[in-house]
């Protein structure tokens, strides 16, 4: 089972915005049936889909600290068939201090979702902006990285950083087959700062650097104030097209990648 991880230390690169659009794109146009695992104190993954994160128990927390609930208890299904969420919030932020010191306490997320989530076809995973316990956690499970990267002078500091985070948890956690399957350019305006800095991107991820940088569109922003995807809010905008060209690219960068390994 295919397993994507939206990942970027920085924040405001568009994590949850591709989750939760490329999930539910996997959903709707591949019919598959998709969980989306929120792993962010901030629990907009969920509040994207229009759950009420501070109400909602048990939750990611609670599947990572109490063996006793279950992953189905933890799991929300969502207005866009085949898709279904786990939703997170703010006690997220006290997983490192409840784990402590715990041999296994990366490896719980993915010990959950290989014993309790058989029956789904992808598992899509947001991450916080750190690179804290619940982020190594996602790595342990994921079976590929897409990092979005926002065009900004600062945003090239942390990519190198990610692919050694990536490259570290994939031996140390005997994950071999673990690797970024393709870097999107995010908050991309025509400036000659932004192309430059795509062009940067272009040399240090020659073949895995989408096609398709995500633009600005205020429809993306508004479809998450409504609690929709953009595929329910907006399907004939710009946003809505720019997603699904992205979407489509990791779909086969994820193939292309299946195909490799086999
Ligand atoms: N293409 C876009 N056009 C306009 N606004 C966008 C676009 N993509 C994302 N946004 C807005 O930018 C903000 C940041 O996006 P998002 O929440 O997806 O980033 P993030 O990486 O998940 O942030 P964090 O690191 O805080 O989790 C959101 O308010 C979102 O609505
Ligand atoms: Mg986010």
């Amino acid at each position: 089972m295919r397993r994507i991880a939206f990942i970027n230390e920085k924040g405001g690169t568009c994590k949850t915005t591709l989750s939760v659009n490329v999930a539910a794109w996997f959903a709707r146009v591949k019919k598959m049936k998709v969980l989306l695992v929120d792993l962010d104190t901030q629990g907009h993954a969920g509040k994207s889909l229009g759950v009420d994160v501070r109400t909602v128990r048990p939750n990611v927390f609670d599947l990572l600290t109490d063996p006793a609930v279950a992953l189905a208890a933890c799991t929300r299904p969502t207005a866009v068939e085949g898709l279904f969420v786990v939703p997170s919030y703010k006690e997220m932020s006290e997983l490192p201090a409840v784990l402590g010191q715990r041999e296994d306490r990366a490896r719980l997320l993915a010990g959950r979702l290989d014993a309790e989530a058989q029956d789904y076809d992808l598992v899509v995973f947001d991450a916080p902006p750190s690179m804290g316990l619940a982020t190594f956690n996602i790595l342990v499970a994921a079976t590929e990285v897409v990092i979005p990267v926002g065009l900004t002078y600062l945003a090239l500091d942390g990519c190198a950083e990610m692919v050694k985070t990536v490259e570290e948890v994939s031996a140390k956690y005997a994950r071999p087959d673990l690797r970024v399957s393709l870097v999107v350019p995010t908050l991309y305006r025509k400036t000659a700062l932004a192309d430059e800095i795509l062009a940067k991107l272009g040399e240090y991820f020659p073949d895995r650097l989408a096609k398709t940088p995500l633009g600005f569109n205020v429809k993306i922003d508004e479809a998450q104030s409504h609690g929709q995807t953009i595929w329910d809010y907006a399907p004939w905008s710009r946003g809505a097209q720019m997603l699904e060209a992205i979407a489509r690219e990791i779909d086969a960068a994820g193939n292309a990648r299946r195909r490799a390994v086999a």
